[in-house]
């Protein structure tokens, strides 16, 4: 087996030595299209593994056509990096952690970070910390909300948001949640804009969810309103999101991923407006990215081999 590992694992303990155990073992972290695509047809590559966090294109006709390539094993549960439907036409298998629910129940990251977001948004952390790397020592702009008794809308009751939903119950919030696809009490999206203060969003992205957060919904919010986005850029109309923040109707937006993550980012219209006063925090897509998950994550996608 000639496998290319074209993501970052050499900081993870065990899994580099797991892998050359597999076969001979091609490394090429953070390289363009053009230079996986050489290193795909000089080594003879039949294995790519990857991971959707560094990655600045997609996997596609343009970068597998005329290779050996016969497996991709993506240590993710998204696919959006790869071109599901052209390896299907051409007999590519792809491995995917997508339904490894023994896993990934086990990786708590991205609903941390989720966490980790609201917390920096409602206590201006990233601000405050800026305005003392200048040293100033003015508390008085960084008075923000405390996390007990807020009302948290959680958008998505899978994995990830039903760990959201127990870190903000363990600190004293009241939650709400939307997810027709499963059985517990239900906040229409209608209401929950209406009434909570933060919104966390934990939902694939489907013809159902795309663009579900809106301009519709937005209009409706209630004052001070917080958005968490740690799912996909495309759940949310990133220039609905960007209007609601300079009129005022949306308080911060705090994210993980933005849409076209593998396009110009200079075309985001988040990160083109993040730096002219507005309250939103941008992360490049580190849900994931812990040495304990990630560790984990790549030992099992490994072993699949
Ligand atoms: N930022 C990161 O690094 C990172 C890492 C892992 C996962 N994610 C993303 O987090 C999201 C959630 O992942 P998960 O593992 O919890 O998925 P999951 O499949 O366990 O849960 C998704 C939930 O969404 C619900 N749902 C489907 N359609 C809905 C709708 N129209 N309205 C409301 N709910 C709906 C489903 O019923 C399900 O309960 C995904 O978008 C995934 O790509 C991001």
């Amino acid at each position: 087996m000639n496998i290319a590992v074209i993501t970052p694992i050499k900081h993870l303990p065990g899994v580099q030595q797991l892998i050359e155990n597999k076969g001979s073992v091609f490394y090429l972290e953070g390289g363009s299209k053009y230079e996986v695509r050489n290193l795909l047809l000089t080594k003879n590559i039949d294995t790519i593994l990857c991971n959707p966090n560094q990655q600045t294109y997609k996997i596609d006709k343009e970068l597998l056509e005329g290779t050996q390539v016969s497996l991709i094993n993506t240590c993710s549960t998204g696919m959006n990096h790869i071109d599901v439907d052209y390896c299907s036409c051409v007999n590519i298998t792809i491995y995917s952690l997508t339904k490894d629910y023994e896993l990934i129940k086990q990786l708590p990251s991205t609903s941390e970070l989720a966490f980790g977001l609201m917390l920096s948004l409602l206590r201006k952390i990233p601000e405050s910390n800026q305005h003392t790397l200048n040293y100033q020592w003015d508390y008085t702009q960084f008075v923000g909300r405390q996390i007990k008794d807020l009302k948290i809308g959680i958008i998505g009751y899978g994995r990830l948001g039903k760990m959201m939903d127990g870190y903000c119950k363990a600190f004293g919030a009241k939650t709400f949640i939307f997810d027709p696809y499963v059985d517990i009490p239900q906040t229409s999206l209608e209401q929950m804009f209406q009434e909570c203060d933060v919104i966390s969003l934990h939902v694939h992205v489907t013809d159902e969810t795309k663009y579900m957060i809106s301009s519709k919904l937005l209009g409706l919010a209630k004052k001070d309103l917080y958005i968490i986005n740690t799912s996909r850029g495309e759940i949310v109309n990133e220039n609905d999101i960007v209007e609601a923040l300079i009129t005022g109707r949306l308080t911060g937006y705090g994210a993980d991923v933005i849409e076209n993550e593998f396009d110009d980012l200079t075309k985001s219209p988040i990160l083109r407006v993040m730096n002219k006063g507005y309250n939103i925090i941008v992360t490049p897509h580190i849900g994931g990215m812990t040495i304990e998950g990630q560790t984990k994550a790549y030992k099992w996608a490994i072993n699949k081999l």
